[in-house]
């Protein structure tokens, strides 16, 4: 496996072909980094699987340069489902809409739907534009961990999860740390109303004024059997270290919370953002730092308000779920 720090015109070139040949690349994208494959190649795509540790049914997103491979994978496309490709891509936001015979099951994780995504990354975006000039169709990418830890927001994470499983010809592209650092945005779009799966930087208050509708943050149990998605388990997106959203912590536990709160005494601060914003982005690289200091416990104030407190309130449901 070779790392690459400096994205040239030409280490996007090689990396398209590594794609095309049926190796593996895990790219940057604005959310965090992916473990790329041919979506079309079963065979590399079995390897995501093996490499993640991921169970078959958990369907991949297959990532694409523009709108106008759209109609590839996906058919029946709701007129609402293209007001939100023109407002958010590329950007933060994946759709799911029905497949066309081009996501096979593989991807699919056998359902009649597939997730796509354009992602606004320029390391990603080039990767996606020159694969395709080569002849791909998508690159399909989950996030770059093994299955229920914590997504990767810089290479070297990306590095620490999975060079002992990658292979020589697989590569890493280094774009520096990610910007949004939480996931996209899962939106259902097989039904008559779009609903959030999985939120995101694309939030529910840009999704409602887009559409000038007010639609569903939770999922719902008819589409639950239409559905399924890993980031939807109860618990997920944990380090090692036990997390606490309530409670103080005592001497040597771990402190997660915004700039203007207080270090308690002798708790070890791992993040201070100043936004919400900045939460997203430092809260994956702080569970990481928990776990490198060896730390076992770490309390964390969850932000609070709407827009992008509500994903980082989701992951850190998940990551505090008992196991
Ligand atoms: O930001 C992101 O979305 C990142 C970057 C790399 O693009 N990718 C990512 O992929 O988070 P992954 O596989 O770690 O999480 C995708 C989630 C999973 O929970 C999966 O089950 C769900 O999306 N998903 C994918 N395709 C789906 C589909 N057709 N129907 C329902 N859920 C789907
Ligand atoms: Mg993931």
């Amino acid at each position: 496996m070779s790392i690459i720090s400096n994205c040239t015109a030409t280490a996007i070139k090689d990396a398209a072909a590594a794609l095309v040949k049926g190796d593996l690349v895990a790219f940057p994208t604005e959310t965090v980094y992916g473990l790329g494959a041919d979506a079309t190649n079963e065979d590399a795509i079995a390897r995501v699987y093996k490499i993640k540790g991921r169970p078959l049914g958990h369907p991949l997103i297959v990532h694409i340069s523009s709108l106008g491979n759209l109609g590839k994978w996906a058919r029946d496309i709701p007129e609402y489902a293209v007001k939100l490709a023109r407002a958010f891509w590329p950007g933060p936001m994946t759709l799911i809409l029905r497949r066309t015979d081009l996501a096979k099951n593989f991807i699919t994780g056998g359902q009649d739907n597939v997730g796509i995504r354009i992602p606004s990354h320029t390391v990603a975006l080039a990767l996606l534009k020159e694969f395709e000039d080569q002849g791909g169709l998508g690159v399909a990418a989950p996030s770059a961990n093994r299955f229920g830890a914590v997504s990767p927001t810089t290479a070297t994470a990306v590095e620490i999860e999975l060079a002992e499983f990658l292979s020589k010809n697989d590569q890493i592209l280094d774009g520096g740390p990610c910007l949004v650092g939480v996931e996209s945005t899962i939106i259902n779009c097989t039904l008559n109303k779009p609903s959030i799966l999985r939120p995101g930087a694309v939030t529910k208050e840009m999704i409602e004024d887009t559409l000038g509708i007010t639609i569903e943050l939770k999922i719902s149990n008819s589409e639950s059997i239409q559905v399924k998605a890993a980031g939807l388990l109860e618990s997920h997106y944990a380090p090692n270290a036990k997390i606490f959203l309530t409670g103080s912590p005592t001497i040597g536990d771990g402190f997660i919370a915004l700039d203007s709160f207080v270090t308690p005494n002798g708790a070890i601060r791992i993040a201070s953002p100043k936004t919400n914003e900045e939460y997203a982005q430092v809260l994956y690289e702080a569970f990481r730092l928990a776990d490198i200091k060896g730390l076992r416990k770490v309390f964390v104030v969850p932000p609070t308000g709407g827009g992008i407190a509500v994903a980082i309130n989701d992951r850190l449901a998940k990551s505090a779920f008992e196991k």
